[in-house]
């Protein structure tokens, strides 16, 4: 039977590391065989590409390639193969993270992306979405706490991080189902124990 593809989804500084950990262990401890993978990267070339898209100016459109790029390469070396052999695979963000960011937040006409999507996985989707979704000034405020400097997403304002959650939040509500919502203001254990109800529902 094929394994399960769940992708973590939400603004900057929502939460996703901290729970992606967390799940990851949850799954295991269950039995599961999970494979913990994010984007952009997951593969050597895919890391060499984030290196390029955290930290070097390029055009709009450019960085929407190569999003691209590196999930074609994500895809097939390490997505299809995993959940193939029957494993699972959790992964911090993928391409709903660039409907919200390149066509939420760099204003990308949305069309492009589609078009993108519809080239690279035709006949792929994630099973399960979670969505930790925070007010920006709540995530700017965790992300000031961890001391880490910022890269080129984490710089921009306000204003894009309120279009990139509001792109996040229409996607969920037209997503039938395969998006789930978490106020991710909550405390780290009830967000925990709202995962555990949704995991225990997809497992059966
Ligand atoms: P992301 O991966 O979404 O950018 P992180 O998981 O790195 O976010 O979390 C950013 C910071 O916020 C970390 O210091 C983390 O401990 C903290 N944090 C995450 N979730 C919560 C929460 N529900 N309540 C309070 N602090 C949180
Ligand atoms: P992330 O892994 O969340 O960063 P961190 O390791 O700091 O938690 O994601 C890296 C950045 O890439 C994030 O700011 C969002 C951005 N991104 C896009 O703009 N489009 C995409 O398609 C993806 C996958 C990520």
């Amino acid at each position: 039977m094929r394994g399960k593809f769940i992708t973590l989804e939400g603004i900057d500084g929502a939460g996703k590391s901290t729970h992606q950990s967390w799940l990851i262990d949850h799954l295991r401890a269950r039995g599961r065989t999970v494979v913990a993978t994010r984007e952009p990267g997951g593969t050597p070339l895919g890391e060499k590409l984030r290196e390029l898209l955290l930290h070097e100016p390029m055009h709009l459109e450019t960085e929407a390639l190569l999003m691209f790029a590196a999930r074609r390469e994500h895809l097939e070396r390490l997505i299809r193969p995993t959940l193939e052999r029957g494993d699972w695979v959790v992964s911090d963000r993928f391409t709903d993270a660039t409907y919200a960011y390149q066509g939420g937040g760099r204003k990308l006409d949305m069309d492009k992306i589609a078009l993108l999507e519809r080239w690279v996985h035709p006949d792929l989707q994630p099973d399960l979405t979670l969505l930790f979704d925070v007010p920006p000034e709540v995530a700017c405020r965790r992300l000031a706490g961890t001391g880490n400097a910022p890269d080129r997403f984490e710089r921009e304002t306000e204003d894009f991080f309120c279009r990139v959650r509001a792109v996040y939040l229409e996607r969920a509500a037209g997503s039938g189902g395969r998006i789930r919502v978490i106020d991710a203001r909550k405390s780290i254990a009830e967000i925990h124990k709202e995962l555990e109800e949704i995991i225990a529902s997809i497992s059966k």
